[in-house]
């Protein structure tokens, strides 16, 4: 469909203010949800969207922002955040405010989004990652992102085409916030590369598609082969 409107989560750097830029150059206005102000403004104005500051942590922010996604054509969760590094040491809290942003606030934000959606002809898209194959270091990131895959494929039984990107390695600011080295493989790829790939494919309305294309097969070898997968995972990382 020729979308009116859309939400993007997390367009204030990296993946989402590609797909923001994407978005306007389609004629669509979007609306760029994060936390940073300054940030946000920037990309509204090359982009031709509407900035809605809020912190996806927090379910009262999360309901506001559902409020405005009841309205769009196009709802885009892509604000996540990763933590690397033993599962112990992760401090309670990282891990609800991971599964809070990662997992909870796409869930109800589409939840909030759907009737409309439905009514409307719209679509959802979904950024997760490679890692929600399960992969060292990153327990609970991967089962955010493993988390979102499943969900996508639920809701898609529910009257709107869904999109779900797996991108390995981005060129972005994540590996730098999220405090721990990026990892070592596949090769980064620009955040333009991955905005570009998703909107083809919601256009195409296609259900999954991995950055670069290749990391496809790792999926299927997980699904088909994983003790062997994860057995070279645990090897190589
Ligand atoms: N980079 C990679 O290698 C890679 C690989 C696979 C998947 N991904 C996924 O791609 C998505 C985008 O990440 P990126 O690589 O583009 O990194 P990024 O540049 O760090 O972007 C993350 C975005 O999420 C937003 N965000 C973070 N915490 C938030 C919060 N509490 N509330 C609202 N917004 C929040 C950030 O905005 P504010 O700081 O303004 O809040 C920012 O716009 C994430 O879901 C990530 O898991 C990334």
């Amino acid at each position: 469909m020729r979308w009116r409107s859309a939400l993007v989560t997390g367009a204030s750097s990296g993946i989402g203010a590609a797909l923001a830029l994407e978005l306007g150059a389609l004629g669509c206005d979007p609306v760029l949800v994060g936390r940073n102000r300054e940030r946000l403004a920037a990309v509204a104005r090359r982009s031709g969207g509407r900035a809605l500051v809020a912190d996806l942590a927090d379910p009262d922010a999360v309901r506001r922002v559902a409020e405005v996604a009841a309205d769009t054509d196009l709802l885009i969760n892509n604000a996540g955040a990763g933590c690397a590094g033993p599962l112990p040491e992760m401090p309670e809290a990282r891990v609800a405010e991971l599964v809070a942003l990662n997992l909870t606030a796409p869930l109800q934000l589409t939840r909030a989004a759907l009737p409309g959606l439905v009514a409307r002809g719209g679509q959802v898209g979904f950024v997760s990652s490679i890692a929600a194959t399960g992969v060292r270091g990153e327990a609970v990131y991967s089962a955010t992102k493993a988390g979102l895959r499943a969900f996508a494929a639920s809701v898609a039984h529910e009257g709107v085409p869904v999109t779900t990107v797996f991108p390995g390695l981005v060129a972005t600011r994540f590996f730098d916030r999220r405090g721990a080295p990026e990892r070592r493989f596949p090769r980064p790829v620009p955040p333009e590369r991955v905005a570009r790939v998703l909107v083809r494919a919601l256009e195409e309305g296609t259900a999954e598609v991995f950055v670069p294309s290749w990391l496809g097969l790792a999926a299927r070898a997980q699904g088909a082969l994983p003790a062997t997968f994860h057995r070279l995972a645990h090897r190589f990382g």
